[in-house]
């Protein structure tokens, strides 16, 4: 299969959406990662995303739509809190979880009686569902276990000859995946994967529970609300860790520790040498992780060491997905 790349168009939007109605997957943008869309209604293009990504069957998919009418046909029931935070953070990077209709076959639910939706904010997302008329279903466009695209040209590299189109809407502004949540109350959520709508944004309309599978590892055969969670994720071929210091501790025990191949990723803007800057703060550390993880496997790194980002804000989420890559591996360096 030829896989297409064509600039974010009224012309490339048209015929993405021909694709998606007659069964096939296309490569598009949306403001977290890009995502690798078909229609969710129909098992058989569902089914064709999995194969593209090599993902797990089990593993179920987030449905994207374009407009809060889109909602009801898609789900048994809405609790009034998710109408308050969809009314504050959508469209944005929020992904909710609902008991799902019929209308979802289980091949996009991954077996499960739920379904996640999130409306997306960027204009190139909602502009290509909009010119579908059907919900999307889309898990972000890396091949199962890489990390996620942040750019048209990461979606290339992975899905080249797997997929017939690539929509490419320019780098990605927020950079990590969406924040899922469950609703355990009335007056609460469960935050299963953070994400760029924060648990401090989300604390000012409700109480908020972290899962504790955010930030630590389930145990064999334990059973997880969200089953993305379980699996090995956003791994470079290099070996990451985490190493728990902060700036000229960090680059001394780096500097100490480095060998051939060796990579490291720090707040300090003037990195250099083997040293570098993965952003100043947790919004730019969420817009450039997924992409620094690709350029230590393209310079053919063996190892990346991770200054410990901070858990604040979006934070958690870079620090969420930064566990992962590691494979929950932190280097603690007073030991
Ligand atoms: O920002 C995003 O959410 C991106 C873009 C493309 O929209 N999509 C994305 O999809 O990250 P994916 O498939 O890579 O991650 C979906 C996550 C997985 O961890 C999955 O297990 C969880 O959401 N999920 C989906 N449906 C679920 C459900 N019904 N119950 C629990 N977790 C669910
Ligand atoms: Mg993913």
């Amino acid at each position: 299969m030829i896989t297409e790349l064509l600039p974010f168009s009224a012309q490339s939007v048209r015929k993405a959406a021909e694709i998606m109605a007659a069964g096939g997957v296309v490569g598009i943008p949306t403001e977290t990662v890009y995502g690798l869309a078909a229609d969710a209604r129909n098992e058989a293009a569902v089914s064709r995303i999995f194969e593209a990504k090599g993902r797990p069957q089990d593993n179920p998919l987030i449905v994207h739509i374009s407009d809060i009418s889109q909602l009801a046909p898609l789900v048994r029931e809405v609790p009034p809190l998710a109408l308050r935070l969809a009314d504050r953070f959508w469209a944005g990077p929020l992904t909710m979880i609902f008991p799902k209709s019929d209308l979802i076959p289980a091949a996009t639910s991954g077996g499960l009686d739920t379904v996640a939706v999130r409306m997306p904010q960027s204009p190139e997302a909602r502009a290509i569902i909009d010119s579908c008329g059907f919900p999307l279903a889309a898990p972000s466009a890396n091949l199962s276990g890489s990390p996620s695209p942040t750019t048209a040209q990461h979606v290339m590299k992975d899905m080249d000859g797997r997929i017939p189109l690539i929509i490419d809407g320019g780098e990605c502004s927020c950079g990590v995946e969406s924040t899922v949540l469950c609703f355990p109350a009335a007056d609460r959520v469960r935050i299963l994967r953070p994400g760029g709508v924060t648990a401090e944004m989300l604390s000012e309309l409700c109480s908020v529970e972290i899962d504790p599978a955010v930030t630590s590892e389930p145990a064999k055969g334990e059973r997880v609300l969200s089953p993305g969670m379980k699996y090995r994720h956003y791994s470079p071929r290099a070996e990451v860790f985490i190493v728990n210091a902060h700036g000229k501790d960090f680059a001394d025990w780096c500097l100490a520790h480095a060998a051939e191949g060796t990579l490291a990723l720090s707040a300090d803007p003037n990195a250099h040498g083997m040293f570098r800057c993965f952003g100043r703060d947790e919004q730019e550390q969420a817009h450039r992780l997924f992409a620094l993880l690709r350029e230590a496997d393209d310079e053919g790194a063996s190892t990346v060491y991770v200054e410990m980002p901070s858990k604040d804000g979006i934070g958690l989420a870079v620090y969420n997905r930064l566990l992962r890559a590691a494979a929950f591996r932190v280097i603690e360096t007073d030991e």
